[in-house]
C-alpha cells in the first residue's frame, strides 16, 4: 500500500518529520523505496542533473512521463509525485487538468507538483477537484528563474515575505496536500509552517519545515557541475564512479578483464569441428 495524502497530513499533526527525495530512474527509485522514504518526487530538476540542461525550462511532458514511468515501476510503498514542467499548466485550467491527468493515467504517478502561489491557485483547485492530489511549490520557483533574476533566496523583504505567506495560504485554500518551500529564509519558512495547516517540505528553508526534500544527485555527490548551498553531500559518488571506471579502463587495456569468471565456455569437440572447417 502506497503512502496516502492523509498519512502525509497526519505526519504534520503528529510532528513527525516528512522525508522526500527526488528520483529519475528505476534502480535509484527501488533503493529509495526500500528505505521506506514516503515521498518520491520525479522533479523537473532532471533537466539539469540527468539531461544536462542549464535550467529546468526545456524539460517537456514527454521527458517527465518517461522518467516518471520508470520511477513508478521501481516503487511499491512511496507516493510518486510527477513535477509538471514549464508551460504545461500556465496557459489554461484545461491544460493544467489534462497534463496533470497524463501523469496519473499514462505514468502511474499518485500526485503532481506545480510551481506558484496565488496565480496558480484556481488551477490547483480544479486539478484537486478532478481527483488528483497536488503539491505546491513556492519561494524560489526554478521555472521562473528568468523573472526572478537567478537562483536567489526569496522572501527577504517584508513585501516579499507577506506575499509568500499569501501564496502559501492560497495554496492551502485551493486544496494542496503539502507545499515545497525552496530557498526561503529559515525564520520565514518556520512562520509559514506554523500558519498553514498543510505540511511544508523545505529545501534551503531551514530545519523548522514539516519535512525536507533533497535532489538525490546532490545528496549522493554524483552531480559535480555545482553543489547548491542547500545541499549536503552524504557521499562522494562521482569519486567512487571515477575510480571504478578508471580500474575497468586499465584492465581492458592491459588484458586483465574479462577473466574466466566473466566468460562462457563451449564444448571442446564442437570447437575442434569448427576449427577443422
Ligand atoms: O525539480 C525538483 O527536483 C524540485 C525540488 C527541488 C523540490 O522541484
Amino acid at each position: 500500500m502506497r503512502t496516502t495524502v492523509n498519512q502525509i497530513r497526519q505526519m504534520k499533526e503528529d510532528s513527525e518529520k516528512i522525508v522526500m527525495l527526488t528520483a529519475y530512474d528505476y534502480s535509484t527509485a527501488r533503493i529509495i523505496d526500500k528505505m521506506g522514504i514516503p515521498l518520491i518526487l520525479v522533479g523537473d530538476s532532471l533537466g539539469m542533473v540527468v539531461l544536462g540542461y542549464e535550467t529546468t525550462i526545456p524539460v517537456t511532458m514527454d521527458d517527465m512521463l518517461h522518467h516518471t514511468r520508470a520511477v513508478v515501476k521501481g516503487t511499491e510503498q512511496a507516493m510518486v509525485i510527477g513535477d509538471m514542467p514549464f508551460m504545461t499548466y500556465h496557459v489554461s485550467v484545461e491544460d493544467a487538468m489534462r497534463n496533470a491527468a497524463r501523469f496519473i493515467q499514462e505514468a502511474g504517478a499518485q500526485a503532481v507538483k506545480l510551481e506558484g502561489g496565488v496565480t496558480v491557485a484556481e488551477k490547483v483547485r480544479r486539478v484537486v477537484e478532478s481527483g488528483i492530489p497536488v503539491m505546491g511549490h513556492i519561494g524560489l520557483t526554478p521555472q521562473s528563474v528568468n523573472v526572478l533574476g537567478g537562483h536567489r533566496v526569496q522572501g527577504r523583504t517584508s513585501e516579499a515575505a507577506v506575499s509568500l505567506l499569501e501564496d502559501a495560504r492560497a495554496l492551502e485554500d485551493a486544496g494542496v496536500f503539502a507545499v515545497v518551500l525552496e530557498s526561503v529564509p529559515a525564520p520565514l519558512a518556520s512562520l509559514i509552517t506554523e500558519r498553514i495547516g498543510v505540511p511544508t517540505i523545505g529545501i534551503g528553508a531551514g530545519p523548522r519545515c514539516d519535512g525536507q526534500v533533497q535532489i538525490i544527485n546532490d545528496l549522493l555527490g554524483s552531480f559535480t557541475d555545482f553543489v547548491p548551498r542547500h545541499a549536503k553531500q552524504y557521499a562522494k559518488l562521482a569519486e567512487i564512479m571515477s575510480a571504478a571506471i578508471g580500474e575497468y579502463y586499465s584492465e581492458v587495456r592491459d588484458g586483465t578483464f574479462p577473466t574466466k569468471k566473466q566468460s562462457f565456455s563451449m564444448d571442446e569437440g564442437l570447437l575442434a569441428e569448427l576449427r577443422a572447417k
